[in-house]
Order: structure tokens, then sequence, then C-alpha cells
């Protein structure tokens, strides 16, 4: 989806500007543009040279201001630096993490908590994030699942295009915008078992139509830079992918801002094995199109050489310097390079406390709500909260929260004690010191607290840092003694709710019956405490559905909606459990169906999975028109109404499926969602407004066609309910 459209007036501006600028530059400066440090000491003269062209990390005000000063004021050029930072979900003030984000499928929510982010971050002089991250992840080992959207290319490219958009807003040099990174291109989400950094192959079929998806979402949205994945894809790193990085985001895409390699991946693929040496890396990482380099400094040490012996052009390095200036140019930091804080709001304000509040209640997915346990009765006298997760300023915040300052987290029991003061009592052990522990000190007390009370909430999950980059898991259920602490509450028969913060999809299959309700909450950030309570008191109704499926055990993983049909597809009738196979039995006896015998087909909850206190019913499911002409739009609608007696959201969600195509379909995909509010009693009509194009898919040629024939649409709570109703597209 490419649009081509004459330059604006001020882009031709800022091109002539950039040719004026290069024509003055020496190599040295242009390779200085090209080479990006890490913070700001040691490296002053550098800068006074002109010989780097970005910092990172660097996060003290007065620094930056003076690296700024440095640049602008005595650098032979007076290009100023971009300063970037991994502003992730959140700077000072912390979101759910991405994963949590993807499960409030409100992507103005997301805008809203860029914007917040955006604003923190650059009142310090930060310009950049590298954020955000759009790899699809379907696999819950990966620790870095935590930053990701989700496993579905649809959600995650709304999440990620809300994301940039609140950073970049449309005006990219205000001075409360930063520039966005669309990473890790391409494929890191499908590293090899989930092991960080590990191999990745994808079929370009299967890239286009999942993988790249986001990072072309990110184009069209105006994304300022990208950045490329520390992983191989398909044998060639992804740092020197003429494929990923000429074909497609250059000339397919006509991306015009710049590539920054990842943190010494140019370096790094001396290791993979790809290059001999780090003149050898550097000559190809810029030939195949990465523009800046991260930490290391091949750059800066090889490419006058490389260009002196002609195996790097020229023009290549003009190209990366024009790449990188059009976004200085962009950010309007020629014009205001320094930045004063008291031009900004305060941090963490009370607008941005409820803000992310607001999101973080729309995050949490209620999973389980045996006998309506939740919300909590009003009449309830006595409270046990228990576990590592419930008074932890520190955890809940979740991965990259490089900026967060501790006192600003609100905690569950900090929360509750608030919420119930004078109303009931609170009677608090830890459980466990942290979610890795196994030790059993803290076991008498639990019990005592939980012998006394009308209900336990166990505040249970992983520890930030067991999750996000390189923290891979290969069980993914609760760690440490958390089970045994849950079995141990569950003997005492207080009702136990469950609330799990957790950075990835656990498996929950062996404490699933010993608690009567879960709140899956993931790393709620700041006000994580808060948003718990509002939902436990019945204050909101839960409304978060999952953005990935859920394992009952990690031997399923790969699972995933979106997956094909295959020649056998499981029926449910026909599945055969391990122990219900006879001894010695004929081979043909066994169910011949794509399944495991020990687990079955189906995941412990569907992506696109969540409960609410209310109930909502779906009926009148409609389309504009049975017979859809190739190049027509066409409505499909459905009447949702809320038959409950509480007011709740609903995320109503648009799923189609091509029954017979020339490569094989998935089994549904997800084409529109929209989140509603409702009061009881009340109904709306929900409409998804579709183009023949919005059902192509990547065909044996890499076009992407839309083909005659049959489809199938849902729409629905999840992307496991509801019937199909058939429509016909034609010629
Ligand atoms: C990560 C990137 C990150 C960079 C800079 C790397 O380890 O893979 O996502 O932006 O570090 O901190």
């Amino acid at each position: 989806m490419n649009v081509s459209f004459a330059m604006p007036q001020n882009n031709r501006d800022i091109e002539q500007k950039i040719d004026q600028l290069l024509a003055k530059m020496t190599l040295a400066e242009k390779i200085g543009q090209m080479s990006q440090r890490n913070g700001f000491d040691g490296n002053a003269a550098m800068i006074k040279a002109g010989k780097i062209g970005s910092l990172l990390n660097e996060v003290d005000p007065d620094k930056i201001r003076q690296a700024q000063k440095l640049a602008v004021e005595q650098s032979p050029n007076g290009i100023p630096l971009l300063i970037g930072r991994d502003v992730i979900h959140g700077f000072r003030t912390i979101f759910p993490i991405p994963l949590g984000l993807a499960a409030t499928w409100n992507p103005e929510g997301v805008r809203k908590g860029a914007r917040i982010s955006a604003k923190e971050a650059a009142s310090i002089g930060i310009n950049w994030t590298f954020a955000p991250m759009m790899d699809i992840a379907r696999d819950s080992r990966w620790g870095r699942i935590a930053e990701s959207f989700g496993e579905d290319p649809y959600l995650a490219s709304k999440m990620a295009v809300a994301m940039i958009e609140g950073f970049q807003t449309d005006d990219l040099s205000r001075p409360d915008a930063i520039a966005a990174c669309a990473k890790h291109f391409a494929g890191y989400g499908a590293v090899e078992g989930g092991r960080d950094y590990n191999t990745v192959y994808i079929p370009e079929q299967l890239l286009r139509e999942v993988y790249l998806k986001p990072f072309n979402a990110a184009v069209d949205a105006g994304v300022s830079t990208f950045m490329t994945a520390f992983s191989d894809l398909n044998g060639i790193p992804s740092t020197a992918n003429n494929f990923t990085l000429k074909q497609i985001l250059r000339n397919e895409w006509n991306f015009d801002g710049f590539v920054v390699s990842d943190w010494a991946s140019i370096s790094e693929m001396i290791t993979h094995g790809y290059c001999t040496d780090e003149r050898d890396a550097a000559e190809k990482a810029v030939n195949a199109g990465v523009d800046m380099e991260m930490a290391t400094s091949n750059y800066e040490q090889y490419l006058k050489e490389l260009i002196e012996a002609g195996e790097v052009s020229m023009e290549t390095v003009d190209n990366a310097v024009r790449n990188i200036l059009r976004i200085k140019y962009r950010l309007g930091l020629f014009e205001h390079p320094y930045v004063d804080a008291t031009d900004f709001p305060e941090m963490v304000n009370d607008d941005y406390l409820k803000t992310a509040g607001q999101i973080a209640a729309q995050s949490i997915v209620m999973l389980k709500n045996e006998n309506n346990i939740l919300p909590l009765s009003k009449n309830i006298k006595d409270i046990a909260v228990i576990g590592p997760m419930a008074d932890d300023k520190f955890e809940q915040l979740g991965t990259w929260t490089f900026d967060k300052q501790i006192e600003d987290t609100h905690t569950p029991l900090q929360a509750l004690k608030e919420y119930y003061r004078g109303k009931a009592n609170i009677h608090y052990s830890k459980g466990l010191e942290i979610s890795r522990s196994r030790d059993h000190k803290y076991f008498k007390e639990a019990i005592k607290a939980a012998k006394k009370s009308d209900v336990v909430l166990m505040f249970m999950g992983e520890e930030a840092i067991i999750t996000g980059e390189a923290h891979c898991r290969a069980n993914i259920n609760l760690p440490g003694g958390q089970e045994e602490l849950i079995k141990t509450i569950a003997r005492t028969g207080t009702p136990i709710v469950m609330i799990v913060m957790s950075g990835r999809a656990l498996t929950m299959g062996n404490i699933l019956d010993d608690v009567d309700a879960i709140l899956y909450a993931f790393h709620p950030g700041t006000m994580g405490g808060p948003a718990i309570v509002d939902l436990l008191t019945g204050k909101k109704s839960p409304s978060g559905k999952l953005p990935i499926t859920f394992p009952k055990v990690v031997g399923q993983i790969p699972i995933y909606y979106n997956h094909k049909n295959t020649g056998r597809p499981p029926i449910e009738k026909n599945f055969v459990q391990i122990d219900d196979i006879p001894v010695r039995a004929w081979q043909t006896s066994l169910g011949n169906e794509s399944h495991y015998i020990d687990a079955g087909y189906k995941p412990q909850f569907p992506f696109g999975f969540g409960l609410s206190y209310t109930t909502f019913a779906y009926s009148d499911i409609r389309i504009s028109n049975k017979t859809i002409k190739m190049g027509d739009e066409f409505v499909v609608s459905a009447t949702i109404t809320n038959t409950g007696n509480m007011e709740g959201d609903e995320i109503v969600q648009f799923y189609t499926h091509d029954i017979s195509a020339s490569i094989t379909p998935p089994v549904k995909e997800l084409k529109g969602f929209q989140r509603i509010t409702l009061k009881p009693g009340q109904s709306k009509i929900v409409e998804f407004k579709l183009h023949t194009d919005d059902l192509a898919f990547y065909n044996q040629e890499m076009k992407e066609v839309t083909e005659p024939g049959k489809f199938q649409f849902w729409i629905a709570p999840n992307s496991d309910s509801g019937s199909p109703t058939e429509f016909e597209v034609v010629k």
C-alpha cells in the first residue's frame, strides 16, 4: 500500500538543506554522522570534531545539553545530535509492558501513553526512542515477547502505528515529539525455540504475510527510523540483509528515514560466521543499507579505507548521511537543539498517573471467575493478601524501565489498604520473598492469614528481570515455589483470587483448579495497584483480551490462532487421550489427526479471550452483500447487547477465512476490532467496513492478491467462538 505523492515544499526545502550541508562535510564528518556512541562521558572531543552523530543512553539533562552545545556550537558544521533511549513503555511514568498494552485492544490508549512518554523523555533532551518493537511473537519462552504486541499481525500493526503516532505526532518538529524506531527488522520474534538471538528461518511468503506486516504499517505511518535485528534471517544476518533492507524497505516501501544497527550487531556478524573481520562487517552492513552503527566503531575505523579501496561507494555513504540528516531536519533539531524542562509538564503528574491507571485497567485480562467470586463481595470483612508481587514497587514495572523512580509505583497492597480502610481487615504475607524463591519461611504466616480471611488474593508471577531481552525460559510456569504456595493455601479452603503479573503467557495447568479466579495483569506499570483494585472491587469490569494464545503446556508451542488447517485437522470427537489408547493397538485406531495425545490441540486460553463481570450477546450478524464484486467495499455488522447487570467494555473481533486459495490459508485472520462500552441492557450495532483488497494474501509469485471464491467471517468475542457466515467474492 504505497502511495506516491508529490514532495511537499518543506520536504523539498529539507532536501536542499541536506545537499548544501553534504557539500560542506568532510568524509570524517559524514562517517561521524553514521556513528552512535554510548553516553556523553569520554566522547566530548569526538563530538566537537563532528565525529559522532548520535548518543544513546545519556539521560543526564546537563550532559545532554553540553553534548548538544558542543555539536551545534563547536563542531565544524554545527549538526545537532540525536539522543536515543529505550523509551519502551514509559519514561518515568511506566505503562503496562507492550504485551499488556496489546491486551487493551485500544490503540487510542496506546497513543496517549506514548504521547506522555514522549513528553517526559523530550523534557530532558531525548529526541529518539528505540520503540516500538513490533516483532510478531508466537512463543512465550522468548523473553522479549514482553516487549511485543503479541502474535497477530493486524493487532500488532494497529498498536505499533498508535505508538508511533503518540511519539512522533503529526508534526515531528514539535519540541515534544520524538522520533520512533521500528524494530527489530526482521523476523527476530521467530528465533528458534524462543532462545534469544537465535537462528531464524521464515519462508518469504510467511515473512510477508505475518512478520513484515507491522513494519510495513510503520512505514506508512511515517516512522522515522528502523533498527535491524541481532538474528539472521534465512542464513543472512538482519544487519547485512539486502533483501529486507534494500529490496523490501527501500524499493518496495520507499522508506526515507534511516536504519540503525542493533547494539554491536555489526561486529556480531563475525561471530555469526558471516564476516571475516570488522572491516568486512562494516562493508557488508553499510552496503546492505545500515545507515548508523550502534555502540561499536567499525564504521569509524574502516569506512574511509573501504571507500578508498572502492569497496564502498561515496554515494552509499552520502545516502546514509542524507537519511540521517533528513530525520534531524524533520525533528527541527537545527532550529531548537536545546530543551528547557520548564517548558514541559512535570513528570508523573496526576494526569499522567490517571492515564496510566486507565490503560493498566484495560490491559488486565480476566481468565477465570468461578461462581462469580469477583467482583469481591461488599460484605467481605477479612482479606488475605499473599504473594511476592503484592507489594513490590520494582517488579510490577516490568522489563525496559531504565528511567523509572521506584517510589512512583502504586502497589496493589497499598491500593487495597487505602480502599478497605475502615471497611475490612487486610492480612498480608509475602508468601515468598521473590517470584523465584523456594523456601517456606513465610508459608506459616500465609496459611494463618488465609485461614482467618473470607478470600485470599494471591499476587503471583514473574519478576521483571526474568522476562525481556535474553531472559528466555524453557519452563513457563509460575517460577520458584509459587505453585506449591498456591496448593498450600488452597488446602485452607478459603477461596483464592490469583492476580498474575508476568511478561509472557505462563502455563497454569498445575494450579488452575486450585484458584477460583484469575486476573492476568502482565506487568502493569506505575499504576498497576489501583488498576487491579478497581477491578477486584467492581469499580470497573475487566475488559482486556489476550494478544497471544496461552498454551496448556510448553510442548504445545508454537501455538497460535491463525494457523493452517492442514489436511488432517483435529476433530473433537475423534480426539484420542494417551490413556485411552488400547495396548498394542493397530496403527489405524489412533485417530490420525493433528493433535497431541497428551495435550490435545486446544490451548489453555485462545487468542482474543477475556471475561467480564457482565455478559454480552452477539446477534444479527450480517453482511451487506453475500456476493461481492472484486474491487468493491462491503460492510459486516453485528448487534452487541450487554445482557448482564453492570456497565462494561467489550472488544468485538472480526475474523475472516479464505476457504480455498492458491496458498493454503490460515483458519482465521483478524481483520478488525472495536472496543465498545455498554450499559446494562444497552445494544450497539458494530460495523466493519472492508474492501476486497483487505482479503488479499501473498501468492506464489509474492504478489498481494485477492482471489475470487468463498470466504467465511465471524464477529465474535474471541478467536475460538461464534459461528461463521459465508460470502463469495466474484470477478
Ligand atoms: C536491544 C535493542 C535496544 C538496544 C539499545 C539492544 O540490546 O536489542 O532493542 O534498543 O539494545 O539499548
